[in-house]
């Protein structure tokens, strides 16, 4: 084992070479290279010829020993009070604030999204990490009235342990921070499995917190191609719950793996978001809205906006509205200021998407809008696309496609909108253009989702505030908000005879 020197200093421009140390795990507060040749290779999706690093994956005996590490370190975080937790908590929210634009620039590079989206993902990881270090000074448990005169009865919150968090690459920096967030301010020691993708962004945050004055080994990276780092994590004897964000179908296998152990998951998984648009809509604060939820971050968000159900009487003055929103995004590389949307991830992201583009236009969609990306060169480039006639059966209007891809769905009235909007397997969120009081209650009521939005996009959410879905969305505590502290605790109930 290796430990590479630490190259970054607070800059605004990332170049290529400055990140190519953080291509390494990050283990006991040092960047550590696995033994081995490289087999994680990343490469800017905007310029696949530029590779921006290269690491060997962590195998068995990185796993093992990281866990080992971790499991070593929790004692001095467990027994550091939770205020003093905080006050690290803020200090890394902090740093954050001081490298903004070294991170917003690190993102667009290794994710590929528009530098300006890249911005807000730093914001929201500020955003969440100093209201969890503000939940260090409000946690515990409740105190209670017992049966019995002379009896004292309270509950209190105590941190799991060693915890794993695994995250996708689309917001590489903020669903890191917001797992680690409430991990940290609990008092666990945390290992950090981020997607082969974007593992640079997980590095940076870690080094973030150490220099915040997190103890070494609290905040450890592991960073692998391929699932077998995240097998052997969840295998591990030393294991007390896992955090992830990703697709459904890895969702249930990782708790399906882990119930046979009792480890507990939270599960933050895939969405086919509606934003339904009624007769009385705002039109021009509708097709904005959608424009932006569709193919903002090149639509590879689990909140994006997939479906647009429309009520028939505005369907073609909304579709102009869109179409002319959609024509004014600018496609190219994430780095650069004008850009609006950045490239796929990655080729495999890319086919998968343009595959669904094939399946609905076998199955009858109608083309009516394609961006034009035919200047652009090695990237992997996607083009904004809309469909219309889309019927509710379509794969297209019912399986997760990630990519810069809208249905549309002409419905009648508004029951018939909640009803296709419920007619999927999904259930993360949902929006509703309207100025009717009384859908707007009715929408709330009964679409199936976890977080719902009125005359505002799908996506994303407020950090002090509970997100997650519903239905093959998500399972287990929903993560932000006050309750993301609950995951990565334990109850115990005390009661003390004082007669
Ligand atoms: C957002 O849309 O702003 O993986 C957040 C995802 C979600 C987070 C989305 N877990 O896209």
């Amino acid at each position: 084992m290796t430990i590479a020197p630490q190259t970054l200093s607070q800059s605004t421009f990332v170049a290529p070479t400055a990140i190519s140390g953080l291509y390494s795990h990050f283990i006991a507060g040092k960047r550590v290279q696995g033994d081995g040749d490289p087999d994680l290779v990343r490469a800017n999706p905007a310029r696949t010829d530029q590779v921006l690093g290269s690491l060997r994956s962590a195998d068995q005996r990185l796993v093992d020993e990281t866990m080992r590490v971790s499991a070593a370190a929790w004692s001095k975080w467990r027994n550091t009070s939770a205020p003093s937790r905080g006050r690290v908590l803020l200090n890394a929210a902090r740093l954050m604030e001081t490298y903004r634009e070294e991170l917003a620039h690190l993102i667009a590079l290794e994710e590929g999204k528009a530098v300006k989206d890249a911005r807000g993902e730093v914001q929201r990881s500020i955003n969440i990490t100093e209201f969890m270090a503000g939940e260090g000074r409000r946690f515990g448990g409740y105190t209670s009235a017992s049966e019995t005169a002379t009896k004292f009865a309270c509950t209190v919150r105590q941190p799991l342990g060693v915890v794993v968090l695994v995250t996708p690459w689309n917001f590489p920096l903020a669903i890191p921070a917001w797992k680690v967030a409430p991990a940290l301010i609990a008092g666990n020691a945390v290992i950090l499995k981020p997607a082969s993708g974007t593992p640079a962004c997980a590095v940076r945050l870690a080094e973030l917190y150490q220099e915040a004055g997190l103890p070494d080994g609290i905040l450890n990276v592991l960073a692998a191609r391929g699932g077998g780092a995240a097998e052997a994590l969840l295998d591990a004897p030393q294991l007390k719950a896992v955090s992830l964000t990703g697709s459904t179908v890895t969702g249930l296998h990782v708790a399906s793996r882990c119930a046979a152990r009792g480890v507990p998951v939270q599960a933050e998984l895939g969405g086919k978001n509606a934003a339904i648009v009624l007769a009385d809509a705002d039109l021009d604060l509708a097709a904005a809205g959608i424009a932006d939820g569709a193919f903002g971050s090149t639509g590879q968000r689990c909140t994006a906006t997939s479906r647009v159900i429309v009520v028939e009487s505005v369907a073609d003055a909304f579709l102009d509205r869109l179409i002319a929103r959609t024509r004014a995004l600018k496609i190219g590389d994430g780095s650069l200021e004008e850009t609006d949307i950045g490239p796929a991830v990655s080729a495999e992201q890319r086919d998968t998407v343009l595959r669904y583009v094939e399946i609905g236009l076998e199955e009858g969609a109608q083309e009516v809008y394609r961006g034009d990306v035919s200047g652009l060169e090695h990237g992997h480039w996607l083009a904004p696309l809309v469909f219309d006639q889309v019927s509710p059966s379509m794969r297209v209007a019912k399986e997760e496609i990630f990519g810069p891809v809208v249905s549309m769905i002409r419905v009648p009235d508004a029951q018939a909108a909640f009803e296709a909007a419920n007619g999927v397997e999904y259930g993360l969120a949902a929006s509703i253009y309207t100025r009717d009081v009384q859908s707007v209650f009715r929408f709330i009521d009964q679409v199936d989702v976890g977080i719902a939005h009125v005359n505002q996009p799908t996506l994303g959410g407020e950090v002090h505030l509970p997100f997650g879905g519903v239905k093959s969305s998500g399972f287990g505590p929903h993560e932000q908000g006050r309750e993301a502290v609950d995951f990565f605790t334990q109850v115990k109930t005390v009661y003390i005879n004082h007669g």
